[in-house]
């Protein structure tokens, strides 16, 4: 039976990801803050799911990763979905600090913890739920989109650190524009896709072994667009 972990499969995407992974055959590993969120999913299906409740921003993660797949008995692919962020136009820098502390701290540690147990066990796949935000910055949510740039940045130097040790270690950056998640803050929403969509699509992604999918597919067109917008015009959008 193949392994897998979700962290951050509380609710939304992650949530979803899990339960499509469980009816491919996965044994799955949950993790989120709500613990009564786990056990519902969990009372779906308790052969297949293991659950183990933590705070990514105050845990050591890594000591619970490690936990979690010697209880899974190993690891073939880790979801990391667990994301924050806020609007935050006045600047405070304790919802600033919130959201690094997950999407940029925590984030590292678990990246960092699951590409090392894939390349000593010379094999894995780790995917991470980044966004279309971290293709531009945000006056509406600085830390948000600056941190999802990072996750962008980050990725892209795994994918370039697999290819050069030469073992199949593949990682996927997913790229979601709108989902009809608590996450989805913005007060202008299109091309809002439900969360069950998004993460049939993700998983199709995660089959094929891409390293970059933007969901839905037509967001593609909106990240190469906000490429080519000109920076003396983008600051005054
Ligand atoms: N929805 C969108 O429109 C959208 C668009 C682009 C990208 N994304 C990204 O997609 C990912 C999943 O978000 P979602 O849309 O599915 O929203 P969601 O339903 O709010 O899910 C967020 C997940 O993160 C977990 N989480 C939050 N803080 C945590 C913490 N301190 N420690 C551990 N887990 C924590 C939550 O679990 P607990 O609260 O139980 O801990 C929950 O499982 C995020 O990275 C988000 O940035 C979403």
């Amino acid at each position: 039976m193949k392994k897998a972990i979700v962290v951050g499969a509380t609710s939304g995407i992650g949530n979803e990801l899990a339960k499509i992974l469980i009816e491919n055959g996965y044994k799955v590993g949950i993790t989120g803050r709500r613990k009564s969120e786990l056990e519902k999913l969990k009372q779906t299906n308790p052969h297949s799911y293991i659950i183990s409740s933590f705070d990514c921003t105050s845990e050591n993660n890594s000591t619970k990763l490690s936990q979690l797949t010697e209880q899974l008995g190993g690891l073939e692919l880790l979801i990391l979905s667990s994301g924050t962020g806020d609007l935050n136009e006045k600047l405070d820098f304790k919802i600033e600090n919130r959201t690094n502390l997950l999407n940029v701290n925590a984030f590292t540690e678990i990246v960092d913890w699951t590409f090392n147990y894939f390349q000593t066990q010379k094999k894995g796949h780790l995917v991470a739920i980044s966004s279309i935000a971290g293709i531009r910055g945000s006056r509406l949510a600085p830390a948000y989109n600056a941190s999802k740039a990072y996750q962008l940045n980050y990725l892209e130097g795994l994918r370039q650190k697999a290819t050069k040790i030469k073992l199949p270690i593949y990682v996927t950056d997913i790229r979601p524009g709108f989902v009809d998640t608590d996450m989805a803050k913005s007060e202008v929403q299109f091309w809002v896709a439900t969360k069950e969509k998004a993460a049939r699509q993700i998983f199709r992604i995660i089959k094929r072994k891409r390293g970059i999918g933007y969901v839905t597919k037509r967001w593609w067109i909106v990240a190469k667009l906000l490429r080519l917008i000109p920076h003396g015009m983008y600051k005054r959008m």
